[in-house]
């Protein structure tokens, strides 16, 4: 498929939940730096979609008011640093509201009227879908927008649909899920969005990877003792109790956004950057993660939920205590697993992946340790063990990446500590306030799918959990706990101990 990346064709969004918390949490804030960045084309229009019978100008002034409180409240997810209110003008002045059921086909007459009221010209048939509603919607309303024949691609316009996560809860409704998408759109139309793939530092795992010659000799096997992935967070449930307590940690977070920094790491080279050489290889990883039976299940796989405690001086509550949990909930709020990918470079690399909520520190990072040094040189000195090598790619917070290796303690004894060779992101580049959003929109606009999952691959994800879920929906593999703030359950760092290895402290 031919990209302009230049400036995006005119295109039509249709928010379908404009009134809902992605849309001004995210989508909106997005939007806004587009614009600021001149991203956004000349003719855009937006359309929303909600429930809600209210007036446009209501919808506008509830959308500003939460962008102005993101400001004020300077949010790390928010990221808008200040709003230049010509820009957001131009934004909002392009909003146009339908209000209806997302089940009922009058709205989407409504949708269609609209969409076609537009002037003629070229490009104004393009139009970009966005589902920022529940999940259990994504279906209904892909079959609504087939009927009233908004998948049809004609005089060279073209229609895109963007999906966002959960995509399925297992590996059975994934499939369903994309067997009704695929009934009315076609692949390269369907955009799967992993927040994940929008940040810079995970992008910038291929670019490190790929853009330097040093490494790629020692990416392999031969060099590498294990990796750790590890995306531990100080929020808890907070106020997603109905949603989270039927999902889980592992449901949430690792066929999605671990396996991303998991595929990304593992993947051999594309021949190029086009988004199917890409997707192919990250497609290659997942098929050869071994896939757990049910007593490796139980060895290599650690579930647990948080009880009360204190996280960075708040006081939390105990999980089952949190709004909108079952007060027996057996729902996991962190989860370890232990993978091996069976292939010739990662063939014997355990890769550890680990992810909680309520932990003691915001910390989202890829540590590689490398092989350590024959110890024989250093017979006959004080050196008892040899400092491991790490490569830390930091995702979040303190974006960077380091080095940490052995140097001799000066003095007359032959001692070595540990030191770090590091770049932040910080010190280099002044990266804008972005929502992480505004790439996977733009990208979407101009058609390059790279940053998005395909069928295969969101199915190749679930395959490597569904025998967990089914291990553990089955009642077995006990569920421990961990108090809130503390960097997680005994029973996960007993995974790593039993060979011999250590998590890296959060
Ligand atoms: C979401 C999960 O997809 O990702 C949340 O549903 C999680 O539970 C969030 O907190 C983490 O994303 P980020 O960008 O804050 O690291």
């Amino acid at each position: 498929m031919e990209i302009d990346a230049t400036v995006s064709q005119r295109c039509t969004l249709v928010i379908f939940g404009i009134t809902g918390d992605l849309t001004r949490r995210l989508l909106m804030p997005a939007l806004y730096n587009l614009a600021r960045w001149k991203r956004l084309p000349k003719d855009f229009r937006i359309i929303g979609v909600g429930r809600s019978e209210i007036p446009v100008d209501t919808l506008l002034d509830d959308l500003t008011r939460s962008l102005q409180e993101f400001v004020s409240e300077q949010a790390g997810e928010a990221s808008v640093d200040s709003v230049d209110w010509k820009v957001w003008d131009e934004v909002v002045r392009r909003l146009a509201y339908v209000s209806g059921h997302i089940e009922d086909a009058g709205t989407y007459a409504k949708l269609l009227q609209l969409v076609k009221g537009s002037q003629a010209g070229p490009g104004a048939g393009n139009v970009l879908f966005y589902l920022a509603v529940a999940a259990q919607f994504f279906g209904p309303v892909v079959e609504h927008l087939g009927e009233a024949g908004f998948a049809r691609e004609e005089a060279g316009d073209w229609r895109r649909i963007i999906i966002e996560k959960p995509f399925g809860r297992d590996l059975q409704s994934a499939r369903a899920l994309n067997r009704d998408l695929l009934a009315v759109f076609r692949e390269d139309q369907i955009f799967r969005i992993d927040h994940f793939l929008g940040k810079e530092t995970v992008q910038n795992i291929m670019a490190f990877r790929f853009g330097n010659g040093l490494f790629e000799p020692i990416w392999n096997r031969d060099r590498i003792d294990h990796v750790q992935i590890t995306v531990a967070e100080t929020v808890g449930v907070e106020r997603r109790g109905i949603f989270y307590d039927a999902i889980g940690a592992l449901r949430d977070m690792v066929p999605n956004h671990l396996f991303q920094l998991f595929t990304m790491l593992a993947m051999e080279p594309p021949i190029s950057f086009e988004a199917d050489a890409v997707r192919d290889k990250k497609q290659d990883v997942l098929m050869a993660a071994r896939p757990l039976s049910e007593e490796a299940v139980l060895q290599e796989a650690v579930r647990a939920q948080y009880t009360e405690g204190t996280v960075r001086g708040r006081a939390v509550r105990n999980y089952r205590e949190e709004p909108n949990i079952a007060a027996a909930s057996r729902t996991e709020t962190y989860v370890a697993l232990r993978l091996m990918i069976d292939n010739w470079r990662w063939a014997g690399v355990p890769f550890y992946l680990r992810t909680g909520k309520a932990l003691t520190q915001r910390n989202t990072e890829i540590a590689i340790q490398f092989k350590q040094a024959p110890l024989a040189l250093f017979r006959n000195t004080a050196v008892a063990d040899c400092i491991p090598n790490w490569l830390v790619l930091q995702i979040q917070p303190n974006e960077g990446i380091s080095l940490q290796f052995g140097a001799k303690v000066p003095g007359p004894d032959v001692r070595l500590d540990a030191v770090n060779m590091g770049f932040l992101y910080k010190d280099y580049f002044r990266t804008p306030p972005s929502t992480g959003y505004e790439t996977l929109i733009y990208d979407a606009m101009i058609g390059d799918a790279t940053l998005f999952q395909r069928a295969d691959n969101i199915e190749a994800g679930w395959r490597i959990v569904q025998p967990v879920l089914d291990t553990w929906s089955g009642g077995h593999g006990s569920i421990w706990t961990y108090p809130a703030g503390s960097a997680g359950p005994k029973e996960a760092d007993d995974l790593l101990a039993r060979e011999g290895r250590a998590w890296r402290p959060l």
